[in-house]
């Protein structure tokens, strides 16, 4: 395992302490809205699916883009935690390009980046990724999608979430129909502020499911 590599998981662990305390009395058990998968869910196997999205086995160095980490914790309606959810993450690379053979856009395709990855949440309902900040993509002519992360839970019992998450700040969100659609409550628990945590640039997203039985 490369020392960077060993030094993120190590720091995973931390991270997820510090995430249960400052979390501990401010959970919201609104469902979280649900938004477009959107025409690039990934439709090809990948052979590396982890949660560090920054290192692609088999590739030669890490992918362009500013590292982030977005961690968070999968609840229910009653602000239960949520163990054992699959929560995948897909996004473009720091082009603005989806590795999804329908995607238009004439971008470069960042060959390091791994544009897709799975967690599973652990007793505490947690998850944690680190990634780099999308860049942004023309939809229309007219029309360019913010920096966004798509996500997608799943567990049985759940009803399934697919939504995207969006980084507080970017001028793009203004104008975004997708994300302008959402009441302003709605936008709230999708546009993530990140900050500096021991030097690392960290954003929360709790993701709240309907439980079914
Ligand atoms: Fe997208």
């Amino acid at each position: 395992m490369k020392e960077s590599r060993r030094k993120f998981f190590k720091s995973s662990i931390l991270a997820g302490t510090s995430l249960l305390v400052a979390n501990s009395t401010s959970a919201s058990c609104i469902i979280t809205p649900a938004q477009t998968e959107g025409p690039f869910y990934p439709i090809d196997d990948q052979l590396d699916t982890d949660t560090d999205l920054v290192f692609r086995k088999g590739a030669p160095k890490k992918a362009k883009g500013k590292v982030v980490y977005v961690k968070g914790r999968v609840l229910d309606q009653n602000c239960e935690p949520v163990k054992g959810a699959l929560v995948e993450i897909w996004q473009a690379c720091e082009s603005g390009k989806y590795n999804h053979p329908n995607d238009p856009n004439p971008a470069k395709l960042d060959p390091n980046f791994q544009y897709w990855g799975k967690a599973i949440t652990n007793n505490k309902g947690q998850y944690l990724f680190r990634t780099i900040i999308p860049g942004s993509y023309p939809a229309t002519t007219s029309w360019l999608r913010p920096p966004h992360i798509h996500f997608k839970v799943s567990i049985r019992g759940y009803e399934e979430l697919v939504t995207q998450m969006y980084f507080k700040g970017e001028s793009l969100n203004q104008n975004d129909k997708i994300l302008q659609s959402l009441s302003d409550l709605e936008k709230k628990n999708v546009i993530v502020n990140f900050k500096k945590v021991n030097n690392k640039l960290t954003g929360k997203f709790d993701i709240t499911i309907n439980k079914i039985f």
